[in-house]
């Protein structure tokens, strides 16, 4: 939108991939980068060798795209002690430096846009179009929390003073933040909680997920490049073990989680079981996500959401669509209308422009996907599985697939891939469809297609999620538009991207001078 209209902070341009132009020389940039390899080590290591393990490309297990030193218990403790050190320093250089920090970090992330998109699509197995949009929003997220730092906590927000006192309400710093991240978003969530601790005054620990270390190196190399101190920020690659090792650290003063709703318990359990001062926990989790078709809906723009919703990102994005609720005397067109669809989703090497659905990141997720389509059919559901096309053995390739079902209840947990469930239902039975949806106690992302208001306005006052969508599909939230994130199993608050996010970070001090 042009300033006048729509001033200050503006979202990033992204990368026109429809533009030849644009996308022939960047195609030709990314296959010199095709055989790069990446290495990823703690910040700060010590003289010890420790494990290194290889990262290879989910859609070819025999290809290695780089390796991971793990970070050793020694050397996590005395990363919380160089972050712990430095964190009152940090915290007192104010919300206007940092700001100006964290955007000179966004400058060199698109100015290193080509091994982003490079690490995304190889170490992640991203489509170039998804990784355009991750680059995108961890840009986004930079300069957004840099504004937000300028906003909130450059100057203190003065307080009524009715009895005559100077009152005012400054923030600060919590310590030092560990942040621990998920490897579907191995970019956008891995910079963004940090951006976001960083610009609150924290210091930082941050664990990126093990299948994705790489890009999380070449982020936190790239934010020490634009000057943000190797102690303020470090990188501590490594499983679950590495992030219990941080969270059971009496010296973390908070945790910024996002992956599963398992570990979210877990990292509360581990906070709560030491002799430490209460931490803040941020868990953004999990999701069951619905989507609500009745009879007034446009069959084409159903079937275009719907494919989005769950086949794009290979249904790994957290916010997808999972079980499509669509009312009976319109759901076999629907139905013949999706498959249709569907039928022509190109399954394959996410470096090949025309795919649409890659791999899914590792043996351990396609194995769980697997056991759960086996599962349905041995109940006798109806269900359609794409047939993979030849040449994708290395890879960790689930074809796509649509199973019917009764309720969302039948599902006990998420499945996070490219799997579509899909009920029926009666136009009297709306409130009980919103109910179930409600009882799987995840709220993250709902849809809706209907061109009837009653019905959204009925639907919208009563469904529990964080992001509901209406006549378009329930993926990609845009930065400071559509703030996202979800309540009960699907997470904790505040919204990322949001303009309460980044005051989560902080703690509040209230000075009262008697002048
Ligand atoms: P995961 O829970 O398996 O792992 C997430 C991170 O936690 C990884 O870095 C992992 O190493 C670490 N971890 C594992 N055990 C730990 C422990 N005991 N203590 C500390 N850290 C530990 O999740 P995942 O498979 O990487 O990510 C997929 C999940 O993330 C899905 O459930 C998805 O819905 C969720 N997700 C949610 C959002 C959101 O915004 N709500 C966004 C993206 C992904
Ligand atoms: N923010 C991501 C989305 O909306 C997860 O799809």
């Amino acid at each position: 939108l042009p300033r006048d209209i729509f001033p200050g902070r503006c979202n990033s341009a992204g990368i026109d991939l429809s533009d030849p132009l644009v996308r022939e020389p960047l195609l030709e940039r990314l296959d010199a980068l095709r055989s790069r390899h990446w290495h990823a080590e703690p910040t700060f290591r010590s003289d010890e060798e420790g494990e290194t393990a290889p990262i290879t490309k989910p859609h070819d297990l025999t290809r290695e795209v780089g390796t991971r030193r793990d970070t050793l218990p020694e050397e996590v403790a005395e990363a919380i002690g160089r972050a712990a050190a430095i964190q009152p320093g940090w915290d007192r250089l104010g919300g206007e430096k940092r700001a100006l920090l964290l955007e000179a970090a966004a400058d060199l992330f698109e100015e290193h846009s080509d091994e982003f998109l490079s690490l995304c699509q190889r170490e992640a197995g991203k489509t170039l179009a998804d990784a355009v949009l991750e680059l995108r929003e961890a840009v986004d997220f930079l300069r957004y929390y840099a504004a937000e730092a300028r906003r909130q906590f450059t100057s203190p927000t003065m307080l009524p003073g009715p009895t005559g006192e100077e009152n005012y309400l400054t923030l600060g710093g919590r310590g030092v933040f560990a942040t621990i991240s998920p490897w579907n978003f191995p970019l956008a969530i891995f910079i963004g909680p940090a951006a976001a601790a960083l610009a609150a005054g924290n210091t930082v620990v941050a664990k990126p997920a093990e299948q994705t270390p790489l890009i999380a190196a070449l982020a936190v190399e790239l934010c020490h490049a634009a000057g943000i101190p190797e102690e303020v920020f470090q990188l501590l690659p490594g499983a679950g073990d590495v992030g219990e090792a941080i969270t059971s650290d009496p010296r973390i003063a908070g945790v910024a989680f996002t992956g599963s709703s398992d570990t979210a318990r877990r990292i509360n359990q581990s906070l709560a079981a030491r002799d430490a001062p209460i931490a803040t926990l941020i868990a953004e989790t999990g999701g069951q996500n619905a989507m609500i078709v009745d009879s007034s809906a446009l069959p084409e723009q159903v079937t275009r959401d719907v494919v989005a919703g769950a086949f794009q990102s290979a249904g790994q994005r957290c916010s997808a669509l999972r079980v499509l609720y669509v009312q009976d005397d319109v759901a076999d067109e629907l139905l013949t209308m999706i498959r249709g669809a569907f039928e022509t989703l190109n399954i394959g090497d996410p470096a090949d422009l025309s795919v649409d659905v890659g791999p899914v990141i590792d043996p351990d997720a396609k194995a769980a996907l697997e056991r759960h389509v086996a599962r349905r059919r041995k109940n006798g559901r109806t269900m359609w599985r794409r047939e993979l096309p030849d040449g994708l053995s290395k890879g960790c390739f689930v074809a796509p697939t649509i199973i019917e079902m009764n309720s969302i209840l039948d599902l006990k947990r998420e499945n996070f891939g490219p799997i579509l469930h899909f009920v029926r239902f009666k136009a009297e039975e709306l409130g009980q469809v919103v109910e179930d949806i409600n009882a799987t106690g995840y709220g993250l992302t709902c849809g809706l297609h209907s061109r009837i208001d009653d019905v959204r306005r009925f639907v919208e006052s009563r469904i529990k999620v964080g992001n509901f969508y209406v006549n378009r599909n329930q993926i990609g939230a845009v930065v400071e538009s559509q703030p996202f994130g979800g309540h009960g199993l699907s997470g904790t608050g505040p919204k990322a991207g949001g303009p309460h996010y980044v005051a989560r970070f902080a703690t509040e001090k209230v000075v009262c001078v008697d002048t």
